[in-house]
């Protein structure tokens, strides 16, 4: 199989000395943050067409990579829509392979989710309709294709989707797109003198896929010009496998509002937010005292605890990487305050729950496990993936609780097709950072999930999985049916 990179086998730190070189030499220059193109569903007549093709992107000027997007050459369109609308979609694939568009945090029936049962084989067009009923919130459309979910989304196959309500608009929260409502889609990615390629190896399938360079909406090293009051970020950790642990460098605070189902009940003021592949935030922070400021991560503490086996590639020696840094610029005009409440959620009774169900990612821990071909080790309940197989059966409408337990280290477990809240972490009431609505959820201690199941797939099956993608398209993955 053609891969779209040149693969490289990274067998330590020192791998890195050449490029790491390179980088240093021309990774100065910062470049204003990109803003990917927004398509609003309403404006087209509630439609929108994405082509999914190949393409060549200069990440480092003058040096081009080889590499996949939505209508572009890298990520895709944000989509936004309008809750309910039905969107009708029209996805072409250009590729020379197989691909799946799915709907990250949607609330849709099973057929139309874009899982790996829903491939589109090269040259053909998936006209979806997609209806949209939930409220407000930031989603994510990225590549499902079975077994080249890692691969696909590291070349580029991820954008945002963006989901408006009245109840939304009504609040007068900062939205104007790009300029004071900013997306910003973390990613980390490996260089050799400036073009992107593909880390291969067994760390790479321990760790999960993972790069000494940060990058935004496609942007490395950048800026952003914003007004000086009150933003909305909304925050995509669209990476493989690295964990970021944002905070901004003057130690500001700022609130967290929206989780991956929407907005929370009311802000939380934090000074620093840890976000795991799949997950998504929006926040809001103060500008109004113009002041240039940068938002930078802590190095990646999510590694398999094997200490022995790994260099970790990480190069700043504990201090934090610039994610983005932000130039307010102009005299503040309005006062736009926080405000106080948001959303009334109404609450689930967990004693509703019919049912129990556990699950426990697992990893190979034997060396013939992680250096063999096959899925060895990686899996849920030890049962690799099988796309034939439907492991759990659920009732239309139930409401259960899910266990879900991890062995090693840190599994952001994602479960297709509902939102559901945390009612235990360790067997303790949930962390504050466990609130709200959520579609991904960290899995380091054991958590109870309240899940209710409002979609149906009968004849298409949800998944659950680790959004660690490499872990995923290793096996640990599971599906579902709900009827
Ligand atoms: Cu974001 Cu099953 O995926
Ligand atoms: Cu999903
Ligand atoms: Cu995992």
């Amino acid at each position: 199989r053609r891969s779209f990179l040149t693969a490289t086998a990274l067998a330590g730190g020192v791998a890195l000395a050449g490029p790491f070189a390179w980088r240093l030499a021309n990774a100065a220059e910062p470049r204003e943050l990109k803003i990917p193109e927004l398509i609003d569903a309403r404006h087209h007549g509630q439609s929108v067409s994405l082509r999914v093709q190949p393409g060549k992107t200069s990440f480092f000027p003058g040096r081009e990579s080889e590499t996949l997007g939505y209508n572009g050459s890298y990520l895709g369109p944000t989509l936004r829509v309008h809750r309910g609308d039905d969107v009708e979609v029209a996805v072409t694939n250009a590729l020379s392979e197989d691909t799946t568009v799915h709907w990250h945090g949607l609330l849709i029936p099973g057929e139309l989710d874009g899982g790996p049962h829903q491939t589109i084989p090269t040259g053909a067009t998936w006209q979806p309709v997609l209806p949209i009923r939930q409220p407000a919130a930031t989603l994510w459309y990225h590549s499902h294709a079975h077994g080249r979910t890692a691969e696909q989304v590291y070349a580029g196959l991820a954008g945002l989707m963006i989901v408006t309500d009245d109840e939304e608009k009504a609040l007068e929260l900062p939205s104007e797109y790009g300029v004071d409502d900013i997306p910003l889609i973390m990613q980390d990615r490996q260089f050799e003198n400036g073009s992107l390629v593909l880390p291969q190896g067994m760390r790479t399938r321990m760790h999960g896929r993972r790069g000494d360079t940060l990058m935004v909406n496609g942007t490395i090293n950048p800026f952003a010009r914003v007004p000086a009051r009150l933003v909305r970020l909304r925050l995509v950790n669209g990476a493989n496998a690295r964990f970021f642990d944002l905070a901004f460098t003057d130690g500001r605070p700022f609130h967290w509002m929206a989780s991956e189902g929407g907005l929370l009940e009311r802000p939380v003021e934090l000074r620093s937010l840890r976000l795991a592949p799949g997950e998504r935030a929006e926040i809001l922070v103060d500008f109004s005292d113009g002041r240039p400021v940068t938002l930078a991560t802590g190095p990646d503490s999510n590694v398999p605890r094997m200490r022995m086996m790994e260099r970790t590639a990480d190069l700043t020696g504990g201090e934090r990487d610039a994610v983005v840094r932000f130039e307010p610029q102009g005299a503040e005009t309005s006062v736009v305050k926080v405000p106080e409440q948001l959303l009334t959620h109404e609450r689930l009774d967990p004693s509703t729950a019919i049912r129990r169900r556990r699950f426990e990612m697992t990893m190979g821990m034997g060396m013939g496990s992680m250096m063999g071909s096959g899925s060895g080790g990686f899996g849920i309940n030890g049962r690799s993936f099988d796309i034939g197989r439907v492991d759990e059966r659920v009732g239309l409408g139930d409401t259960e609780i899910w266990e879900v337990s991890g062995a090693m280290m840190a599994h952001p477990f994602h479960i297709h097709g509902v939102h559901f809240t945390v009612l235990s972490r360790n067997g303790s009431p949930p962390d504050i950072r466990d609130q709200g609505l959520r579609d991904t959820i960290v899995v380091q201690e054991p958590v109870e999930l309240l899940v209710q199941f409002l979609q149906p797939a009968e004849n298409a099956p949800f998944m659950y999985h680790c959004h660690i993608l490499e872990h995923e398209d290793n096996g640990m993955m599971g599906q579902f049916s709900v009827s």
